[in-house]
Parts: structure tokens; C-alpha cells; sequence
């Protein structure tokens, strides 16, 4: 979704902005813009629809000279994506101008109250509106800009981070943001912006997030000022950010996606250091231990997520019911939080976010919050809204995840489910000793497990090869493996454009089982569990007409063979760590049928990494 860079310094800020947007690309934008405060005072805007590499050959040959600037990607929300809509805007007299992320929920209101007072627009969105609240209540209330701001931020209703830079100051950046993520990097006599603060750690480790609420000061030469929207003051609270800038590039790999599906032994291996102990096994979540009498006297679990971490969490409904006999249930944050859901102190809700940005999963813990439930955060970005507005919680620490598809956040989510699972089933003495052992020795071996798995791409590109003409494609699983499935098909339609369906294998017969026929290619997971010989007989059946089978078997199993067009051997783990194996192929299926139809895999058509509008 939208990004924001700002930078106010020594150091020509447009290459340091450009750089930033650069890094923000990943999050999905359709287009780019930045203003530059040149050294006499002129503020000048250079926006395009498009890509930032775009903008650049639009700068090119322009005057982009200023020690002080601010830059956007913009993701359409109001207004088609366009020249006009992109951001910077300025206001009516041109004397500031303004970069938004978010939603201004009132700006038809807004807009209205503002044409009564001679005001026009020349874009469609909601951003111009609120440029322009603000420089209304400055001339109307002959104040200071940062008065202004946090007058006019005060009639808004909605969600927003944004930055403003004035003509006639080339030291002052103003910031403000509520429900959309800020952060400010300090250097030495110089500040850095960005709404995702990976984005300019080639300069900086010290950050400064805003809370909800807050309006900052960010003057060259001078301490950070930061007060709330009455003016009163707040602390200033430097955080550092561990992350190498190795990190955030492709490492040889044509595309994050592919990097960040092989990069997933190594990032469970960050996950679970230091939380399963090898020796004793013992399980370390300081997050649960330190909450111990919450989780011992849970009445009940809600998981509040979307995406591939709703799957995620659907695999953990599994988990803690089989380990720690507490009723889960599984909700989609959009639905929850407009739902009027019945909640009970004694209920846990676990918040799962890869990007801890997700603004419906944030309004979802909103809600728990004010019901009065104990909130649990299972989330990636270090920092990031949901971890901050949780009671306690757990990183998955896979590393950023630049690819706009989930791959590696899934794995780190669900394996922080298993150990969650298992300490607290231990807690409550709802689980068997030796079952425990066995599955914290298999958390231990994933690294080598998932690696095995990853041997799975050579045939699975070459079955992508042949499957790249298909329209549709199910994916069937059971039990554990049902969201495998989910997931499985979420991955390929959202970066190949094939459209998708995960079902549960037992449920084709009640419908879906008349979509099949030559045409109509089924991935199967089909691996040894519980309900296998249960699988083939689906298989059978969609076998018996004239489907075409793509089995995910364990290694060695001959009998799916006998069906199945196509099977994909994967190694066996204890079953309830089988969706980590299975998903390894799964995400590689997609990866290959995606780059074989040409599509742009990291940034899929219409999609945005961090989804922080509803
Ligand atoms: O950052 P989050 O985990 O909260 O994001 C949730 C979804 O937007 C995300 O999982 C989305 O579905 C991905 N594109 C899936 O690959």
C-alpha cells in the first residue's frame, strides 16, 4: 500500500527519497511522487502514474535540488490511479504541500465545508482534502503550521500518516499519523521519514515510531519534538532496528519470492533459537510464560487474522485443540471486528499479522481490547502496530518478507503456533509426554526437513511448465492439511491470475466435484496422516472423471501413484508439522506457473504487501 519517505538534512534529499521509494516498491503502488524544497524556499512537485523508476526519468534534466523533501507510492483508494491523484498535493495556494497514507473517512464533509469557502480541487482524493482543511484553519485561525495541522487532524475521522513541507522552510518536516505507521530515523543532524522504517536503514538504526495521535516537529539541527494533537507533549522514545541491508535484496535470486521460499530453513532456525531448548526440549515463549494464569485459565481462543495468516491460524485451531483442549475458533478480522462478536475476560484473542500493519486485524484487537480480553500478538515486523497494541506475544523473526506473497511468514507463523501449542498443552497437562518430545525434536529438525523439501522444485518446474495453460485449479486437504490447501491456492491465484479453490478433499462431492473434468487440474495433499486412505478414495472420484491429479505425497508412497497424474514426493514429519512440508511445493507450483505466464510475481497486479486500509 502507500509509502512515505521524507528527508531533512545536510545531503540532497531527492536520491535519498527516490532510494527509499525504491524500497517500498515491494508493498504495491500504481503511482509516485516527491516534493522538493529547493534552497530558496520553492517548493516544487514532480509526480507520475506508474513505477518509481518512472519518476526518475521524469526528475531527469529537472531542478530536484533541496536538503529537504518528502516522497510517495500511492495505492488508489480515491480516484483512479493517475498524474493528478499521485501524491504530493498542494494546497490551494500552493504554499504546502502534503503526503497521505491512509483514509480520510469524512472527506466528502469535509470538501463540502471547504467549497463553501472558495476552496476547488484538482484531484479526486481525499488527501487534497485534508491539505487544504489544514491550510483553512491556518489562515482562518492565523496560526503555526504544526497548530494547524493538529487542528485540522482533529476533525478528521479515519486513518492517516503524513508529512508536510512548507514553502519558505527548508529545515522543517511536519509528521502526524493514527492508524497507518510512521517511523523517524535520527542521524546525525539529520532526520529520516518513512511509514516502513526498513526503508532507510542504508542511513539509520535509531528510530522513533509515532503513536496514534501524535504530531512530530522534525527540524534540521534541532531535538525531535513530538506532542499529542493538544499540543501537550510526548516522550521521545528512540528505538534501534536490527536489520542488515543484505536482508532486504534478492541475493542472487530472480525475484524476493523465490529467495524468501528458500531462505525458510534458515528462518525457522531464527525462529525457534533460543525457544526449544535441544537438550531438555523445553519450550521458552516468554510471551506465554510471563502470562502463565491466562493461558492456564483460557476459557476460550479467538485467532482474528486475514490472508495466508487467517490459514495460518487455522492450522493453529488444529494445534491447540489437539494440545491444549481450549476451544478455538478462527474469525477474519474484517468480519470480526464488525460483528459485534461475543467476547469473555477470560478469552485469549491472538492477533497474526506478517506486516503487524493489517488495519482490519488491527481493529479487530481494538475491539478485544475494549472487551476486555487478553491479546496475544503472533507477528513479523519488529515494532509494528499490532505487536505495540497487544498484551504480549511472539515474533516469528523470519526476516522482512518483501514478496507480496506470504511464504516464509506462513512457515514462522505456524511454527510459533506448534511450540505455543505445546508449552501451553504442557502447562495444563493436556498433552502426552512422549508425543510432546517427539514434536519438539521435530520443530527442531524443520530446517533440515524444509530443506529436503525445497528438492521438490526441479520436478515442480517442470510440472508448472505443463499446467501454465490452466484456467482453474482445486486444491484439496484434510485435517492438518486443509489450509494447506487454502493456502496453496491463495499463492497461485494472487501471482499467476489462475483462479484458484482449496476445499476440503471430503467436500467435493457436495458440489465442487461437478467442476471436474480434463480441464480442470486437482492438487491433492495426500501425504501419510489419519485421513490418507480417506484422500485416496477422493482421489479415486475425481480420478473416475476424467480429473487430472497432482498428488503431494510422502516420500516412498507408491500406492497415490496408482491415480494420481503427477506426484511430488515430500519427507515425512510428525503430522501436525505436515503442513510446512506440504505448503514447500505448493508455494514452488505457484512461483513456476506464475513466472512462466510472465507476471510479475513480487508485485502482483492490484496487490499491496502491507494492507493498512480496510
Ligand atoms: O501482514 P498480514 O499477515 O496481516 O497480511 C494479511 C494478508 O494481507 C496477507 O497474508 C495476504 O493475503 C498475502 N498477500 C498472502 O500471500
Amino acid at each position: 500500500m502507500c509509502g512515505i519517505v521524507g528527508y531533512v538534512g545536510e545531503r540532497q534529499a531527492c536520491p535519498v527519497i527516490i532510494k527509499g521509494l525504491h524500497r517500498l516498491e515491494y508493498r504495491g503502488y500504481d503511482s509516485a511522487g516527491v516534493a522538493i524544497v529547493h534552497p530558496d524556499g520553492v517548493i516544487d512537485i514532480h509526480k507520475c502514474k506508474g513505477k518509481v523508476s518512472g519518476l526518475e526519468a521524469f526528475l531527469a534534466g529537472k531542478d530536484s535540488s533541496g536538503t529537504i523533501g518528502i516522497g510517495h507510492t500511492r495505492w488508489a483508494t480515491h480516484g483512479e490511479p493517475n498524474d493528478i491523484n499521485a501524491h504530493p498535493h498542494f494546497s490551494r495556494s500552493g504554499e504546502i504541500a502534503l503526503i497521505h497514507n491512509g483514509i480520510i473517512e469524512n472527506f466528502r464533509v469535509l470538501r463540502d465545508a471547504l467549497r463553501t469557502n472558495g476552496f476547488t480541487f484538482r484531484s479526486s482524493t481525499d488527501s487534497e482534502v485534508l491539505v487544504n482543511l489544514i491550510e483553512y484553519v491556518r489562515e482562518s485561525g492565523k496560526c503555526s503550521l504544526e497548530e494547524a495541522v493538529r487542528v485540522a487532524l482533529k476533525q478528521v475521522v479515519g486513518a492517516y500518516a503524513i508529512a508536510i513541507v512548507e514553502k519558505g522552510n527548508t529545515s522543517r518536516i511536519i509528521a502526524a499519523r493514527k492508524s497507518s505507521p510512521m517511523a523517524i530515523g535520527i542521524g546525525d543532524g539529520e532526520y529520516f521519514l518513512s511509514s516502513d522504517a526498513a526503508s532507510i536503514i542504508d542511513y539509520t538504526q535509531d528510530f522513533v515510531y509515532l503513536k496514534d495521535n501524535e504530531v512530530a516537529v522534525i527540524e534540521k539541527g534541532k531535538p525531535l519534538h513530538i506532542m499529542n494533537l493538544d499540543g501537550k507533549d510526548s516522550k521521545v522514545a528512540v528505538q534501534k532496528l536490527k536489520m542488515s541491508i543484505s536482508q532486504l535484496e534478492k541475493g542472487g535470486f530472480d525475484h524476493f519470492m523465490l529467495k524468501e521460499i528458500y531462505e525458510q530453513p534458515e528462518t525457522l532456525e531464527d525462529c525457534v533459537r533460543g525457544r526449544v531448548i535441544p537438550d531438555s526440549k523445553e519450550i521458552v515463549l516468554s510471551g506465554v510464560l510471563n502470562n502463565k494464569e491466562k493461558f492456564l485459565k483460557a476459557r476460550r481462543i479467538i485467532f482474528v487474522a486475514c490472508g495466508t495468516s487467517w490459514h495460518a491460524s487455522l492450522i493453529g485451531e488444529h494445534l491447540i485443540e489437539n494440545m491444549c483442549r481450549i476451544p478455538v475458533e478462527v474469525e477474519y478480522a474484517s468480519e470480526f471486528r464488525y460483528r459485534n462478536p461475543i467476547l469473555y475476560p477470560d478469552d485469549i484473542v491472538i492477533a497474526v499479522s506478517q506486516s503487524g500493519e493489517t488495519a482490519d486485524t488491527l481493529a479487530a484487537v481494538d475491539l478485544a481490547r475494549k472487551a476486555g480480553a487478553f491479546i496475544y500478538g503472533i507477528c513479523n515486523v519488529v515494532g509494528s502496530s499490532i505487536p505495540r497494541a497487544t498484551d504480549s506475544g511472539t515474533y516469528i523473526h523470519v526476516g522482512p518478507e518483501i514478496g507480496v506473497a506470504s511464504t516464509k511468514a506462513f512457515t514462522g507463523q505456524v511454527t510459533v503456533m506448534t511450540m505455543l501449542a505445546l508449552l501451553v498443552g504442557r502447562l495444563r497437562g493436556t498433552i502426552e509426554e512422549g508425543y510432546y518430545h517427539r514434536v519438539a525434536q521435530a520443530i527442531l529438525e524443520l530446517p533440515a526437513t524444509i530443506r529436503e523439501a525445497l528438492n521438490t522444485a526441479e520436478p515442480v518446474s517442470a510440472l508448472a511448465r505443463t499446467f501454465t495453460y490452466a484456467h482453474n485449479f482445486i486444491y484439496l486437504g484434510r485435517g492438518y492439511n486443509y489450509p494447506t490447501a487454502l493456502e496453496g491456492a491463495l499463492k497461485l491465484k494472487e501471482i499467476s491470475y489462475i483462479h484458484a479453490e482449496g476445499l476440503p478433499a471430503a467436500e467435493m462431492k457436495h458440489g465442487p466435484i461437478a467442476l471436474i473434468d480434463s480441464e480442470m487440474p486437482t492438487v491433492a495433499i495426500a501425504t501419510l496422516d489419519k485421513t490418507y486412505e480417506k484422500t485416496l478414495s477422493n482421489i479415486e472420484e475425481i480420478k473416475a472423471r476424467g480429473g487430472k491429479i497432482i498428488a503431494i505425497v510422502s516420500k516412498g508412497d507408491d500406492l497415490v501413484r496408482r491415480s494420481a497424474d503427477y506426484c511430488i514426493e515430500v519427507p515425512s514429519t510428525v503430522e501436525c508439522l505436515m503442513p510446512l512440508v506440504s505448503v514447500i511445493p505448493l508455494q514452488l507450483l505457484a512461483y513456476y506457473i506464475a513466472t512462466y505466464k510472465g507476471r510479475n510475481v513480487d508485485q502482483p497486479r492490484n496487490l499491496a504487501k502491507s494492507v493498512t486500509v480496510e
